[in-house]
């Protein structure tokens, strides 16, 4: 292949990738929009090691190009020996003491913000947040404040919440990119960080420990939401009683199907708190469930007719409880759907 060809294909599959990994950048997904405590302190170290990245490569590139140029072999001079240098102590020290420095610059940063953001000893000052990681859902316990929920995690805007992980399985890992740093749930030992959103909004998070065939589907979102607003949250929440719903006919056939066929087991609904599967108490104000599925009528009952389909390897495995015909899925997902707490759902913090 011609030599200009060979280099245009490369350039092409080069350009590619870089529109491919563009496309990462999704907005409250991205650790290089930094809206959070621990994520700007991630960010000004990127910053700063680029700028040192860029100044090294700078000076490197720019002396290999004189030296290419000035020295290179030139005609008439074949036999020309450059002047030896080897053995130069002002050399040695240069190149020696430029890279320390400049390591230093980059180490001090980053020890210092390493302890900053470990350092745990004003949690009993702050909200704490039990965190327990499942194979594939979150479950969320708010200390104190007698509430559990899972999957959406609401916290209030501009204060430093503390999160204890833990997983009940495998290892998971806790991620909300915009926010923060990751950190592992293990089974053995709790882990505690703690992140401090700036400005409210819906943001992204993601289990990024590999934990089994549906990992990449364990999401879960964190809504950062006004003061005002998280205390109507947790007022709602604590004093939302699922008897007292005013239902409709097809919903309250729904509710007779989820008692039947003991759904209940599995996922509580109300303050019977101890939960194997996700607790459903504040279902209809769910953004997503399942991980990845939007809160709708078509994608619920797609879900309880065959949940094994879409998140291979869950706990709710189809056959683990009664089949269900398209039409009492339809009245289960009726009934869940109307499971609404509160007033401030995601929809007032969507973009
Ligand atoms: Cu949990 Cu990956």
């Amino acid at each position: 292949m011609i030599a200009w060809m060979r280099k245009l294909r490369a350039l092409v599959v080069l350009g590619s990738f870089a529109i491919l990994l563009a496309g990462c950048g999704k907005e409250n997904l991205s650790a290089l929009i930094p809206k959070g405590y621990g994520a700007q302190k991630s960010m000004d170290l990127i910053v700063l090691t680029t700028i040192v990245m860029s100044f090294v490569l700078l000076i490197v590139v720019t002396l290999l190009v004189i030296v290419v140029v000035r020295f290179r072999k030139r005609k008439g001079e074949e036999d020309r020996i450059p002047k030896q240098v080897e053995g130069s102590t002002l050399l040695e020290f240069i190149w020696t003491s430029i890279p320390i420095i400049l390591v230093l610059i980059m180490a001090v940063p980053t020890v210092m913000a390493e302890f900053n953001l470990a350092d745990d000893s004003d949690s009993s000052e702050h909200l704490n947040i039990n965190v327990t990681a499942n194979q594939y859902w979150w479950h969320f316990e708010y200390e104190g404040e007698e509430i559990e929920t899972s999957q959406d995690l609401y916290i209030p805007v501009g204060e430093k919440v503390y999160l204890n992980l833990i997983a009940k399985d495998v290892i998971h890992s806790f991620w909300v990119p915009s926010l923060a740093g990751k950190l592992d749930a293990n089974p053995e030992n709790v882990n505690t960080f703690f992140i401090e959103a700036y400005e409210e909004g819906i943001y992204y998070g993601k289990c990024t420990e590999l934990c089994g065939p549906s990992h990449s589907l364990m999401d879960f979102k964190v809504i950062v939401v006004s003061k005002e607003d998280f205390e109507q949250w947790k007022d709602d929440m604590r004093s939302f009683d699922p008897e007292q719903l005013e239902l409709d006919s097809v919903a309250l056939e729904g509710k007779e199907l989820y008692e039947q066929n003991s759904c209940m087991n599995c996922h509580a609904i109300g303050d019977n708190s101890t939960s194997i599967g996700p607790n459903l108490t504040n279902f209809g104000n769910r953004e997503r469930f399942a991980g990845i599925l939007p809160t709708t009528k078509e994608a619920l009952v797609d879900w309880i007719m065959d949940p094994d389909q879409i998140k291979e390897d869950n706990k709710m495995k189809t056959g683990a409880y009664p089949n269900f015909s398209e039409q009492e899925a339809e009245k289960i997902a009726e009934y869940l759907l109307q499971l609404k707490a509160t007033s401030i759902t995601p929809d007032k913090y969507r973009d």
